[in-house]
């Protein structure tokens, strides 16, 4: 079946890539030419793992092609999803849906067959209603259903979550949407992946309730954590212990700096929105997005204590291991470390920081923080470390190469990536998360 994805960024990409690996014939439609010019170069837009190497079989393939010509992109195309983002408007929080509305209008002008438009983007309740009436005002002769359909893929592990997802959501108000759905996912149902139909509205919610319960849990266990600091508890056994409880379960209940990245920052503020226009309020969101907003600078003042407190920091050298909001992605967005950052450098601290794939996108964030090529070169000379984002290579660190180039050897470990006794036991001073 041929598939047509506009919008070529993360989700669209990512999407596109995985719908031509399951044998559709799909088109990637996207308005920056610089970006499509690369993509036909081979040239990935953004950094995920196995991406590159999925786009270029399928394109020899022939099941991928792409095009800024949408009129051309979604001639024949059965599916038309929509993946343009839809970013925190500026002021208000609520999610600009001017992209979204302006592709509908596209499509609706140059619908040439018979098709289902999908929202693949994160979109408010009722964004599905605006697009369908903007396609029945195009004044198309075609028959169109407009489908809900959003995805629930993690940065870094996004292809994997696309081919094996724990569910499929589709929100169809009609026969010839569930039909068309049913056909661009035949491989996973092969596959027994589960496939929740319900109304379209129900899955426009489904979406932002899943992100924002995902959020919930990480800030229970984030203030669960401060509070085993202070009783002399240790964070990552209470984990332990709740996460057995089937009802709880043990995923995202890591304590860390708490949450940030291109998801669940904007969709709570946008479902807190949501809640505010239809006078039903979630507090229990309300109070997540307040806590997890304090808590990025609270980490700061963790490493500014470690280093004898606020005043002591002037001058003082700090080494910031991780930038990105997690490991495995360039991303920076929303990420912990920019106000970690901040904050050591309000309190007059020099920062010296090394990520392995997030140095370009932070510079332009964080311009007073000196990029460092690896980690020891960050290292060399610091009154304190701090691991940030829990990449793959800080777990590895020779501790008795960073002993003896850091100025004094103390650890700040906002990821709980070490073992307390380990690290004390080869001369360090150490602080993390929720444990003593
Ligand atoms: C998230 C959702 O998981 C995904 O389903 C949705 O479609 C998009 O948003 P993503 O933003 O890629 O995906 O990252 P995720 O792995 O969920 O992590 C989000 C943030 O929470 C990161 O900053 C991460 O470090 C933090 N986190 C996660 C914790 O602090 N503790 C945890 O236990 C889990």
């Amino acid at each position: 079946m041929k598939i047509a994805m506009v919008g070529s960024g993360y989700v669209g990409l990512v999407s596109g890539a995985c719908f031509a690996d399951f044998g559709h014939e799909v088109v990637c439609i996207d308005k920056d030419e610089t970006k499509i010019a690369r993509l036909h170069e081979g040239v990935m837009p953004i950094y995920e793992p196995g991406l590159d190497k999925l786009v270029e079989s399928n394109v020899k393939a022939g099941r991928l092609t792409f095009t800024t010509d949408l009129a051309q992109g979604i001639a024949g195309a059965e599916a038309i999803f929509i993946a343009v983002g839809t970013p925190s408007r500026r002021g208000d929080g609520h999610a600009d849906l001017s992209f979204v509305y302006a592709v509908a209008e596209e499509i609706g002008a140059s619908l040439s067959n018979d098709a289902v438009v999908v929202t693949k983007s994160t979109v408010p309740v009722g964004t599905g209603d605006e697009v369908e009436r903007i396609l029945a005002e195009s004044g198309t002769t075609h028959r169109f259903a407009v489908v809900s359909n959003p995805e629930f893929l993690r940065e870094g592990a996004a292809i994997g979550d696309f081919k094996r997802p724990d569910r499929i959501v589709i929100g169809a108000q009609d026969e010839f949407g569930r039909e068309v759905m049913r056909e661009v996912y035949r491989p996973l149902f092969l596959n027994e992946s589960p496939i929740l139909f319900t109304g379209r509205r129900t899955s426009e919610l489904i979406k932002y309730a899943a992100n924002a319960f995902l959020a919930t849990k990480i800030t229970f266990i984030n203030e669960i954590a401060d509070l085993c600091e202070s009783v002399g508890a240790d964070v990552q056994d209470v984990s332990r212990g709740i996460g057995m409880d089937n009802r709880i379960g043990s995923k995202f209940l890591h304590a860390g700096p708490g949450y940030g990245g291109s998801c669940f920052p904007k969709d709570t503020l946008a479902l807190l929105k949501t809640a505010e226009d239809y006078d039903t309020p979630v507090r229990v969101v309300a109070a997540v997005v307040e806590a997890n907003e304090s808590r990025k600078r609270a980490m700061g003042r963790k490493v500014l204590d470690a280093l004898g407190g606020k005043d002591a920091a002037r001058g003082k050298r700090v080494a910031l291991l991780g930038l990105t909001f997690k490991p495995n992605t360039d991303d920076m967005r929303d990420s912990p470390a920019i106000a970690v950052a901040q904050t050591l450098t309000d309190a007059g601290a020099a920062v010296f920081a090394y990520d392995p794939e997030g140095m370009e996108a932070a510079r332009a964030l964080m311009p007073e923080v000196s990029m460092c090529d690896d980690p020891y070169t960050a290292i060399e000379g610091a009154d304190a470390i701090a691991i940030v984002t829990e990449w793959d290579a800080f777990r590895a660190l020779d501790l008795d190469r960073v002993k003896q180039i850091a100025k004094a050897p103390v650890l700040v470990d906002l990821r709980n990536i070490y073992r307390p006794a380990d690290v004390r036991a080869r001369g360090f001073e150490y602080v993390s998360v929720g444990r003593s």
